[in-house]
């Protein structure tokens, strides 16, 4: 008889990517829209990291990190920049993914010729409108979602001061959802921000944006809590990631208004170094939010903002703060991976509305 060796017992973890069954293809099988992470396409591709996202059983969107946001797309007035835009173009239509296009109007990686432009309200407008006809309009077709506007408020409720908001007032809002509906009439458009996950001040203030967008008779579909949590009380984050219900509530201030909600940049630090207790309480919190998704009917999907800690933002932004995705630094799936594949396989079957999206994206029909 032939002697077997069972590879299985000494395969490279990395090789755990390859299962057919994942985080995406379990959440469309329980009716949602998808799983998915952001990229950053790198210089050299990192050939490990790309594996991991490539799998499209465990990733079935992915979001630009940078490359569509205004610094990158208009450094300079009515000078466009696309090349980084058209790589996760590209990226997405080879890998069949749909994208969650990030982002239109924002304060921040916001160059200086705008924020500092000292442009009036009618061209400040203008300048806006040109920005969503060039990007939207370029991506029209690709983009499943748009992030329309970006962290418009502050943590009490109340509007973030910003170029957009300081000239233009609160209807900056409303316009910009105007303008990208124009141009991209398929496409979802989100507004997204974080912290909105404590059902508080700050979850009250995004129903309103909801509230007034559409009180201009302008569409709005969605709201992205972008969900940068923490698993223990760090300096920069005194509240740890909510119970579910806390999270559940927080998501449903938004859909009774009839609008849709997703996790959108979902990661969970801790203070480093970490722990094996520590993984442990992450991949719970990773788990709590994963149920709060599953239990909302118009929760749609979820979104981690990068696979692997070794190319996470959180370290160079959170001092002392790390270890927040679900791959650690050698490409190693975390318990919060699996915590979070049981949470959706143990969840209940949502109800499904079809809408067509994208032609070259495999999930044809998606839930609205
Ligand atoms: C972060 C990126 O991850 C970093 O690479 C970049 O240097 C700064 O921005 N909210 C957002 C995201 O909407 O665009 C931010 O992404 C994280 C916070």
């Amino acid at each position: 008889m032939m002697k077997r060796t069972y590879s299985f017992l000494t395969k490279d973890v990395s090789t755990l990517h390859k299962r057919a069954t994942g985080l995406h293809t379990e959440m469309i099988a329980k009716g949602k829209n998808w799983f998915g992470a952001a990229l950053t396409i790198r210089n050299p591709v990192d050939a490990q990291e790309r594996a991991i996202v490539d799998n499209y059983a465990d990733f079935g969107s992915i979001t630009p990190e940078n490359a569509m946001k205004w610094e990158s797309t208009e450094p300079s007035r009515g000078v466009f920049t696309f090349d980084g835009a058209d790589a996760i173009r590209d990226y997405a239509a080879t890998q069949k993914k749909q994208i969650h296009c990030h982002n239109l109007v924002w304060h921040s990686q916001l160059p200086l010729w705008v924020s500092q432009g000292k442009f009036d309200n009618a061209t400040l407008i203008s300048i806006m409108y040109d920005h969503i006809k060039a990007v939207a309009g370029r991506y029209k077709g690709s983009c499943t979602r748009w992030d329309v506007v970006n962290e418009a408020l502050n943590e009490d409720g109340t509007y973030r001061s910003s170029v957009f908001y300081d000239t233009i007032g609160e209807s900056f809002i409303p316009l910009a959802f105007k303008f990208a509906s124009e141009i991209d009439p398929n496409a979802k458009l989100y507004y997204n921000d974080y912290n909105l996950e404590y059902n508080n001040a700050k979850t009250d203030a995004a129903a309103r944006i909801v509230a007034l967008v559409k009180s201009h008779g302008v569409k709005i579909q969605g709201v992205g809590f972008q969900a940068h949590l923490t698993s223990e009380s760090t300096p920069t984050s005194a509240a740890v990631t909510p119970d579910q219900g806390v999270l559940e509530a927080a998501l449903k201030k938004m859909t009774v208004q009839g609008v849709n909600v997703a996790y959108t940049e979902l990661d969970v630090r801790m203070n480093t170094p970490v722990t094996p207790a520590k993984q442990a309480a992450q991949a719970e919190a990773y788990a709590r939010v994963v149920r709060s998704c599953m239990a909302v009917e118009k929760c749609e999907g979820i979104t981690i903002w990068g696979i692997t800690d070794k190319y996470s933002w959180i370290p160079g932004v959170f001092i002392g703060e790390g270890s927040a995705l679900v791959w650690d630094e050698n490409y190693k799936p975390k318990p919060a991976y699996f915590a979070m594949l049981k949470a959706i396989q143990e969840s209940p079957l949502a109800p499904r509305y079809y809408y067509q999206i994208n032609d070259q994206v495999r999930d044809r029909y998606v839930r609205i």
